[in-house]
């Protein structure tokens, strides 16, 4: 009899498991992919930075002559750069057997669904268990009418692992996904069209910041076609043929491609584990609901991650994952949904945690804005890192609302605005902490003296 079974090891899941078995529970893990480390370690976050990072020091070697230097014709070899990406992910989600070894958690390999409460199948063998700890994940949706091949049509998946760099990548969707996936194709040689339904990109992140961010990204070579909605994809003999829907207006477009990328969102995975049976309710969308213990309707039966509301980031479901098996074993475990941060690892990052001045808008609160540019940025003029800036709003008592950065290592600065929110600061606490020069997150101090009136350099 166990203590706790885990079903999914992704991030949420598997960090779940090792905390748990730490605090003294008997606890397995099972998965049926084949591989640990879910959408995240296999097809997600690591092999999507991999490839980021490969294309942008190819990007980079074009820019040398900026700096004095000069090259012969970089040649990119995209099987050895996949082949580098796939290492990578190999040697981390082996990493995570040895650790489930390490710390005692039981591998149990196969598609589990659940009987009951407290009882767990795996390939017709059946696990009892105190709790059961549902950390499915999430996959990604397509549209209706459209279908994903992963040859041509593709989703972050088969982008993940083009054989050649396509001559046009048609993106839909201006989302984390689609932005961070065109960069990665663009920078490598491939025209980029990324397709919008909004008139915006990247919905959920403050419009000043994301309008930042498309203008450095459309400096960079990606093409925006916004307010027009993807509504069908029709193979020719030279490619594919893509119909949009102007949005609001009357109108029909065509546009060719060689591929085409749908990044259009992720629904939770929660089909095939028998929860209709069971009674475990789930949400219209999907979303499987639970309590601020992350217990489902179904008492034992416990879900974290992307497949129950709220943001689908790992680091969201790793936070899930502890606090619910740290109540388990009758700790405190805690979330502050509040002060979770996003990242998109696009050139330039893009960071935000909490609010949006958007949503302060809305909600009638009051707040004050600190901008800070990072053209006025000694250490990024140094860097040839000038595009985007740091905003920072706070209410009238000066504490962090939200802070929102477009920029150059932005996915880390985030981290002290992140700190300073956890802790209450406010800005002038921040912009009175002695930060090294020359660095970028003075651009943070800055913003954060701007929102006092007092900002040096700007
Ligand atoms: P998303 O929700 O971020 O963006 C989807 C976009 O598609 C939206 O802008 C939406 O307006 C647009 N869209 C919807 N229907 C359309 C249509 N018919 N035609 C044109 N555009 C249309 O979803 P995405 O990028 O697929 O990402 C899924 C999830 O994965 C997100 O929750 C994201 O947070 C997570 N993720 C996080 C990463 C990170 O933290 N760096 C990296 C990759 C994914």
């Amino acid at each position: 009899m166990f203590d706790l079974i885990v079903i999914g090891a992704g991030p949420g899941g598997y960090v779940a498991a090792i905390r748990a078995a730490q605090l003294g529970l008997k606890v397995a893990c099972v998965e049926g992919r084949g591989s640990l480390g879910g959408t995240c370690l296999n097809v997600g976050c690591i092999p999507s930075k991999a490839l980021l990072k490969s294309s942008g020091k190819y990007a980079e070697i074009k820019k040398l002559s900026d700096h004095g230097i000069s090259v012969g014709d970089a040649e990119v070899d995209v099987s050895a750069m996949m082949a580098r990406k796939d290492k990578i992910v190999d040697d981390l989600t082996k990493g995570i057997g040895f650790l489930f070894k390490k710390n005692n958690v039981e591998l149990i390999e196969g598609w589990a669904t659940i009987p009951e409460a407290g009882k767990v199948s795996v390939d017709g063998n059946i696990h009892e268990t105190k709790n059961i700890l549902i950390a499915t994940g999430s996959e990604p949706v397509s549209l209706p009418g459209i279908e994903i091949d992963e040859q041509d049509v593709l989703s972050s998946t088969g982008a993940l692992a083009l054989s050649e760099v396509p001559e046009h990548l048609v993106v839909i969707g201006a989302g984390v996904i689609g932005l961070e996936l065109g960069q990665v194709w663009a920078r490598l040689g491939a025209k980029v069209t990324v397709v919008e339904y909004l008139d915006r990109v990247l919905p959920g992140i403050d419009g000043e910041i994301a309008k930042l961010s498309q203008r450095a990204l459309s400096k960079r070579g990606l093409k925006f076609q916004l307010g027009r909605a993807l509504k069908t994809i029709t193979k020719t003999e030279s490619g594919l043929e893509l119909t949009l829907d102007r949005v609001g207006k009357d109108k029909v477009e065509t546009l060719s491609a060689d591929k085409v990328l749908v990044a259009v969102g992720r629904r939770p995975v929660t089909t095939g584990l028998g929860l209709e049976a069971l009674g475990v309710a789930a949400n219209a969308r999907g979303f499987i609901e639970v309590d601020g213990a992350f217990q489902t309707s179904v008492p034992g039966i416990y879900a974290i991650g992307d497949c129950v509301p709220g943001p689908m980031l790992a680091h969201k479901a790793e936070e899930d994952g502890v606090a619910c098996v740290e109540t388990l074993a009758g700790e405190h475990g805690h979330v502050d949904y509040g002060t979770v941060p996003g990242v998109v690892y696009t050139d330039p990052e893009v960071a935000s945690v909490g609010q949006t001045e958007e949503a302060l808008k809305e909600a009638g609160v009051d707040y004050t804005v600190g901008k800070f540019s990072f053209m006025a940025n000694s250490r990024a003029r140094a860097s040839g890192e000038t595009d985007g800036a740091v905003k920072v709003l706070a209410d009238p008592n000066g504490k962090v609302l939200g802070a929102h950065i477009c920029g150059a290592c932005a996915g880390d600065l985030i981290a002290e605005l992140t700190l300073a929110m956890t802790k209450g600061a406010t800005v002038e606490e921040v912009a009175r902490t002695c930060h090294a020069h020359p660095a970028l997150a003075e651009a943070v101090k800055e913003a954060c003296l701007d929102a006092l009136g007092r900002a040096i350099h700007a």
